[in-house]
Order: structure tokens, then C-alpha cells, then sequence
């Protein structure tokens, strides 16, 4: 059988039962594909890479690395979630790279949201290459490909985010133990595997992180009103039962300001703009109806707790004619 594919007749894993057959006999190949040698991974503690990690842990403990590397563009609590699951309940080997003044310090004045991803995504496999070089003996590169990216390369959609990109003095045999897993399948396993539901059912995130969601320059206090700004838009929705119901939910602090009044003085700050939406397949998008009331307890949160902000704003653009993310 070719084990790079998914046979046609596989039956769709929705059920323990069935995550737990699938991580058993993953278990058994990785054991068989990794022996004795050590394997790295870019632990990024998205759903993906996260369920990779947590079947390595199972099926090879400590020969797994884990490289968990923190450009500053992550949500608030993530660095310290990746931590404590990871390093502290399941023991992994985790090499934390704390690299958020590098990645800052590239960004500085660069307005152009192609140029940004472009900084974003080299910087990233620099950080990452500067870490496997210190290593020895590792063999095996594990990815968190998943069906659909393979799917969506064949066809040319797009190009496959996960292959290849490191230097050629780092060449590794690569290891893809959900390569022929749907995403709900790979929540099934993450589950199954203990993770908890915040790392296995949260909503889409991309790579590049809140630099997607500070248009224009990336500044230090901007971004942390965007992380705080969505740290309160996350509880809220959790809170308010539309986590799990709304596709993907975030917030945006663009670089002007405008006048209000806070404390009977005049400010002079940012707004946030709101963005939640709806979507099968990402390619289109229809804008959430979040009920009024709630609107004006978020929006009342934020001015008040979020340091630079007195106005908020909601996002009522479906994709087309916007995009998903505001950058
Ligand atoms: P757009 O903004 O293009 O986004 O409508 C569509 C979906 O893709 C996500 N997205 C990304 N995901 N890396 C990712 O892994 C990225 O660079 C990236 N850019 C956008 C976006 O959050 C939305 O779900």
C-alpha cells in the first residue's frame, strides 16, 4: 500500500474508537521509521503541529525536539500554553526561543503587507535553522502536513507551506504522521491524544500572526493593543457560546488615530476594528450577526481595558470584496 496516500475507502475518524486505532498504528510506523535517531519539529502549538508533537511524545518521548519559537506576533497566553502542555505535562524535550525583539527589531517601519509575511516567513526558518545546527544526530524532520495540503498542491492552489524552505546544508528525511488526515480528523486524534480543547478546537490562525492584523507599520504598543483587544474578544465569544459556532474571530488596530474623550479630557487613539465571519472553505466568507448587546459589552471592555484604544469598530465586509484577514 502506498502509505503517502489516503486509500479511498478510509473511514472518516469521528469517533475515540476509531482516533485511538489510528494513533496505535501510527505509533507502530513511527516507531519503525524513527528507530533509535532523533527527530525535529517546528511546534508552532497550532492544531497540527501540536497533535504531531503529542503522537512523537507517545511513539518516541525524548528523541523527539520540539522548537517552540516565539516571534512576538502570537495570541496572548500561547508561548506559555505551548509550555506547560508540552514541557510540563507531557514532558517533552521543548527548546523555547524567545526571538520576539528579532523579529520586531526586521519589522521596524515596514509598511507593505507582502514585504511583512516575506520578513515574517524568512525570519522564522532562519530562527528555526539556527536551532537545528546546534543539534546532533537529528535524521527526521516532522511536519504537520495535512490531506488537504497535499490535495490543494497537487492541484496548484497553492504551494505546500510545509515542504521543504530550510537551508540546503539541513537536509532530513521527513516524517508526516497525519498526511492523510481531514482537520476534524486531526482534532479527533488531538483529543484522543489528551490535548486540551483550547489547542485542539480553536479557530484558524496564520503563520504570520498578529503582524497580519497591525496594518501598516508594526509598532510595540500597537500590537499589544491588538493582543489584548483579542484576548477580550476570545473570552467574550467563549463566554457567550459563539466559540465553535463562528468561524474565525479577531480584532485589527489600524496606525490612526482619531479624537475622543476619556476621563473629560480629550484623547487622541486608536480604533479597533471587530472582524468575525463564516466560512466552508476560506475562499468565500459571510460576516457574523453578533447580538447588539454584546457588542456594546465588548466594545465597553475594550476602551476601558485596552491601553490606546477609544473607539471600536465592527467589520461588516464579506469576502469577496474583502479578504478574511485585514492586513
Ligand atoms: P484571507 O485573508 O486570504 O484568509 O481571506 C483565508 C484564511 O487563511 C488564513 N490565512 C493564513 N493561514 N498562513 C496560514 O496558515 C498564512 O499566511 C495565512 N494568511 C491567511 C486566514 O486566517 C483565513 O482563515
Amino acid at each position: 500500500m502506498d502509505n503517502n496516500r489516503r486509500p479511498d475507502n478510509m473511514t472518516r475518524i469521528t469517533t475515540p474508537e476509531l482516533a485511538n486505532a489510528f494513533i496505535d498504528e501510527q505509533v507502530k510506523l513511527l516507531r519503525e521509521q524513527i528507530g533509535s535517531s532523533k527527530v525535529l519539529l517546528a511546534l508552532s502549538g497550532g492544531v497540527d503541529s501540536s497533535v504531531v508533537a503529542a503522537l512523537l511524545i507517545k511513539a518516541v518521548g525524548d528523541q523527539l525536539v520540539a522548537v517552540h519559537v516565539n516571534h512576538g506576533l502570537l495570541r496572548k497566553g500561547e508561548p506559555e500554553q505551548v509550555q506547560k502542555v508540552f514541557r510540563d505535562e507531557m514532558k517533552a524535550n521543548l527548546i523555547y526561543v524567545d526571538a520576539v525583539d528579532r523579529f520586531l527589531d526586521k519589522l521596524a517601519g515596514v509598511t507593505d503587507p507582502e514585504q511583512k509575511r516575506m520578513i515574517i516567513g524568512g525570519e522564522f526558518i532562519e530562527v528555526f535553522a539556527e536551532e537545528a545546527r546546534k543539534l546532533d544526530g537529528i535524521k527526521f524532520l516532522a511536519q504537520g502536513t495535512i490531506w488537504p495540503d497535499i490535495l490543494e498542491s497537487e492541484k496548484g492552489i497553492k504551494a505546500h507551506h510545509n515542504a521543504g524552505g530550510l537551508p540546503a546544508d539541513l537536509q532530513f528525511e521527513l516524517v508526516e504522521p497525519v498526511k492523510i488526515l481531514f482537520k476534524d480528523e486531526v482534532r479527533a486524534v488531538g483529543s484522543a491524544l489528551g490535548l486540551p480543547d483550547s489547542m485542539v478546537y480553536r479557530q484558524p490562525f496564520p503563520g504570520p500572526g498578529l503582524g497580519v492584523r497591525c496594518p501598516g507599520a508594526i509598532t510595540r504598543d500597537r500590537l499589544e493593543a491588538v493582543r489584548e483587544s483579542d484576548a477580550i474578544v476570545r473570552e467574550e465569544f467563549a463566554k457567550n457560546g459563539l466559540q465553535g459556532k463562528v468561524w474565525q474571530y479577531f480584532t485589527v488596530v489600524p496606525d490612526f488615530k482619531s479624537t475622543g474623550i476619556k476621563n473629560g479630557e480629550r484623547c487622541f487613539e486608536w480604533p479597533v476594528i471587530i472582524r468575525a465571519v463564516n466560512t466552508r472553505d476560506a475562499m468565500t466568507a459571510t460576516v457574523e450577526n453578533i447580538p447588539f448587546e454584546l457588542m456594546q459589552h465588548i466594545t465597553d471592555r475594550i476602551v476601558n481595558e485596552v491601553k490606546g484604544v477609544n473607539r471600536v469598530l465592527y467589520d461588516f465586509t464579506p469576502k469577496p470584496t474583502a479578504t478574511i484577514e485585514y492586513e
